[in-house]
């Protein structure tokens, strides 16, 4: 087998996929020293595909896969030998001859002695998958990018005794014993996604059971599923699940929509959750929590990560992204509306100000130091590494920066938009930012720098009041440091919100040199040049 060095991938090579996979028939026989994994994938080539070859000739299809061991492999039912297809520890290559085909094929694995905690791995006696960004390619031969979406079917078999439970993503549609002691279930998800956001659990787990009844009267099953002991420590996972659907109903229009919703607790999980389609899989300190034992910080960081996982089914799984570098697109988004819910269901203030101390102590170091990149990085080696504070809070502040300049009502106008117009896509931050300019008719290319450019600005405000001519100027001063990679940096787009006090704390109305009339008395002043003067007239006194 051939060995392939890790290379550097950049953002400016991006390619579309040359085939696309829309339908994907998973099998898992799980067995105690070994799973096997079969894999029916019914293939097309892509037309929007630019290798630049003629149809007669079809470019040759590359499968990611890597700690598989091939056990079979076929073209249209025709069982390949060796001679037809190339094999290295990354990559299984073979030529198809036509433009629709059905790749089958079979490989075994070793969950059981999988401690990376990436692909299928056994937490605690229970198997279960960790995919993203790139573990599906631990699983079986697959075209692993975000950009490739598929409807996926999933059966699994496993010994019925240690194994009652058996999951994966969308609706459950079949089930039955085998000889032996085994059982099996098979799983359809009606909804196209791309393999990172695919799930497997297997194990002897107890559920708390609840309902709830969408917008449109729809009745969704939830269901969290943890180890018996902790069967008592559920509730409040339950309740933050049904207070986020409702959320995210009213304040974004957005509806739930497979017939249940999953959240299964894992012991040994390197994040805090993940919002696999239909089956989110928290680390267990994200969704356990009694009252008698638990802080107030503890119940609300189990609110505020179920709400999170729960918002990705529509920021990040009906609306995906296009490729890793777009990371922020899904993670920024979600972390904003996170904390747009625990605003609303806690303190709106100490919400704040505990996300932007977390962002100063935290956010600001990274920024500051030699792994400093931009909120949209433009080449990774490891995309693993790239699941930082600046792609998750950063990119949230990014996401809040264009609310405040577009406003609540523009903002929910513009979310609506890329909603509607990217709904089953894989897209990029840029249409994001495209369908907030186009809902509310504004120009946000400057803007547009804080995806590209790395380092945190500084802002130096000066003030002077001209008594005589009743004129109260600022000079607002933007800089930015250098960060790796990046020397010299253009100005951003920074909203500023402010307002003008009197001596007796009293509101002063703003009136900007220029403007008929002094407006509302608290404003939003876009920052765009590296110097900036605004001179505010009428200023009875000085502020
Ligand atoms: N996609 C996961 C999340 O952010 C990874 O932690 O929710
Ligand atoms: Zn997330």
């Amino acid at each position: 087998m051939r060995t392939e060095q890790p290379k550097m991938i950049y953002l400016k090579d991006y390619q579309a996929p040359d085939y696309l996979i829309d339908e994907t028939h998973l099998t898992f026989e799980l067995f105690d020293d070994h799973t096997l994994v079969h894999a029916q994938l019914v293939m097309r080539r892509n037309p929007a595909a630019g290798s630049g070859l003629s149809d007669a000739r079809m470019p040759p299809l590359v499968l990611d896969g890597q700690q598989l061991e091939l056990l079979s492999v076929a073209l249209d039912d025709r069982e390949l030998s060796a001679g037809d297809y190339q094999l290295s520890d990354s990559h299984l290559t073979l030529q198809p001859t036509a433009a629709s085909f059905v790749i089958d094929s079979s490989v075994r694995i070793h969950p059981e002695s999988n401690t990376a905690l990436e692909g299928l791995y056994k937490s605690s006696g229970m198997f279960c998958t960790q995919c993203e960004a790139e573990g599906f390619r631990k699983i079986t031969y697959y075209l692993d990018r975000p950009d490739v979406m598929s409807k996926f079917t999933t059966t699994l078999s496993a010994e019925q005794h240690s194994y009652p439970v058996l999951l994966s993503n969308g609706n459950p549609i079949a089930s039955g014993s085998e000889e032996g002691g085994r059982h099996w279930a098979t799983w359809e998800d009606p909804f196209m996604k791309p393999a990172y956001l695919f799930a497997l659990v297997a194990g002897d787990l107890w559920c708390v059971e609840d309902s709830f009844t969408t917008m449109s009267s729809r009745e969704v099953a939830l269901r969290i599923y943890v180890e018996p002991e902790n069967i008592d420590k559920c509730q409040h996972a339950m309740d933050s699940l049904k207070k986020s659907m409702t959320w995210d109903e009213e304040v974004y229009g957005r509806e739930y929509d497979l017939d249940i919703f999953m959240i299964v607790a894992v012991n040994d999980f390197n994040m805090g959750a993940m919002e696999n389609k239909g089956l989110n899989i928290f680390n267990s300190s994200c969704v356990l929590a009694r009252a008698e034992t638990a802080t107030d910080a503890a119940h609300q960081r189990v609110e505020a990560v179920v709400a999170h996982e729960y918002f990705h089914n529509w920021s990040g799984n009906r609306v995906t992204c296009r490729d890793w570098f777009q990371l922020s697109l899904k993670e920024g988004f979600t972390v904003f509306r996170d904390s747009q819910f625990s605003a609303d269901m806690n303190s709106a203030t100490v919400k704040r100000i505990e996300d932007v101390a977390y962002l100063r102590t935290h956010q600001f170091a990274e920024d500051a130091g030699p792994m400093a990149h931009p909120v949209r990085p433009e080449s990774f080696m490891e995309i693993s590494n790239f699941y930082t504070l600046t792609v998750y809070e950063k990119g949230s502040e990014v996401v809040r920066m264009i609310r405040t300049l577009v406003g609540d009502a523009g903002f929910r106008q513009g979310s609506d938009l890329y909603f509607e117009r990217h709904d089953g896509q894989a897209v990029t931050c840029d249409d994001f930012i495209k369908a907030m300019e186009d809902a509310n008719g504004v120009d946000l290319s400057q803007f547009k720098r804080w995806y590209s450019q790395g380092g945190t600005p500084r802002l130096v405000v000066s003030e002077a009041y001209d008594a005589a001519a009743k004129t109260y100027s600022l000079t607002f001063r933007q800089s930015c440091p250098a960060t790796p990679g990046q020397r010299d940096k253009q100005p951003f787009v920074i909203p500023v919100e402010l307002g003008l006090l009197g001596a007796q704390g009293q509101a002063l109305p703003l009136r900007l040199v220029g403007e008929a009339a002094a407006g509302a008395t608290s404003r939003v002043i876009s920052i765009t040049e590296t110097e900036q003067l605004v001179t505010f007239v009428d200023v009875a006194e000085q502020p």
